[in-house]
C-alpha cells in the first residue's frame, strides 16, 4: 500500500491522540503529535521567563529551541534541546501557555516547516489543529475529530486521576472551554475542519472503535486512487 498522510485534526481532548497513536502503530507509520511541539515552545519560554509578545525575545528564543520527537517501543519521546521532556510539558500550566504561544505568527512558522520536514518520505499521521487546512492541505485523508465538551472534559479528568494528579471536574470543563474559544478564534490557522475532512464524533465511541472507523476509511480512500 502506498504509503500516505494522514491528517487529524480536532479540539483539546477529543480522542486525537490515543487513536492517531494506535492508528500509525497498526498502519507501520510514524505518528507526529504536533500539539507537542508547540508545548515544548512553551516550556522553553517559560524556563526563559520570555514575554511571548515581544518579537525579538521569541525569535531568539526559536533561534537557540531545538526540538525532536523520538520513536520508541515505550511511546513517543519529546526532546527539547537535548532533555527527555515528554512528562513535564503535559501540565495544566503548559497546556495554557502552548495555547497562547500557538496563536503567534512566528512560532507557527517555525513549527510548520519542522512539520513538513518530518513527513518529507510520507507514511505519517500527524495530529493537531491546523494539518490539514495549512500544514498538509495536500494530504490523502483528513480527519476532523470532536466530541462533545462535557464527555471531553470527562475524559481529560479521569487522563487526570490515572496519573495521580488531584483535578476538579468543573475547572477542567472551564480550561477546556477557554482552549476551545483560543485555538477556534486565533487568526492565523485557526482550528477548523478542512473542506475535504471527515468528521468523526467520538462522544460514544470507544478507542477500538475509532481506530477501526479511521482505517475503514484510509483502506476506501488509498484504494480508490
Ligand atoms: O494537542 P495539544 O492539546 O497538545 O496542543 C497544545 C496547544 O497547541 C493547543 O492548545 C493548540 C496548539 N496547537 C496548534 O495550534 N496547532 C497544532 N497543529 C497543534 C497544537
Amino acid at each position: 500500500m502506498k504509503k500516505i498522510i494522514v491528517a487529524i485534526d480536532g479540539p483539546a481532548a477529543s480522542g486525537k491522540s490515543s487513536t492517531a497513536r494506535r492508528l500509525a502503530r497498526s498502519l507501520g507509520y510514524v505518528y507526529i503529535d504536533s500539539g507537542a511541539m508547540y508545548r515544548a515552545c512553551a516550556l522553553a519560554a517559560i524556563r526563559a521567563q520570555l514575554d511571548i509578545y515581544n518579537t525579538t525575545e521569541i525569535l531568539h528564543m526559536l533561534s537557540l529551541t531545538d526540538i525532536r520527537l523520538e520513536q520508541s517501543e515505550a511511546g513517543n519521546k519529546v526532546i527539547l534541546n537535548g532533555e527527555d521532556v515528554s512528562e513535564a510539558i503535559r501540565s495544566e500550566e503548559i497546556s495554557r501557555l502552548a495555547s497562547d504561544i500557538s496563536a503567534i505568527p512566528i512560532v507557527r512558522d517555525r513549527m510548520v516547516e519542522l512539520q513538513r520536514q518530518m513527513a518529507l518520505e510520507g507514511g505519517v499521521v500527524m495530529d493537531g489543529r491546523d494539518i490539514g487546512t495549512v500544514v498538509f492541505p495536500q494530504a490523502e485523508v483528513k480527519f476532523f475529530m470532536i466530541a462533545d465538551v462535557c464527555e471531553r472534559a470527562k475524559r481529560r479528568f479521569k487522563e487526570l486521576q490515572d496519573k495521580g494528579i488531584e483535578a476538579d471536574i468543573e475547572i477542567v470543563l472551564s480550561e477546556l472551554r477557554t482552549r476551545d474559544e483560543n485555538d477556534t478564534n486565533r487568526k492565523v490557522a485557526p482550528l477548523k475542519p478542512a473542506p475535504d475532512s471527515i468528521l468523526i464524533d467520538t462522544s460514544h465511541l470507544s478507542l477500538d472503535e475509532q481506530v477501526a472507523i479511521l482505517r475503514q476509511h484510509i483502506k476506501q480512500r488509498v484504494e480508490r486512487q
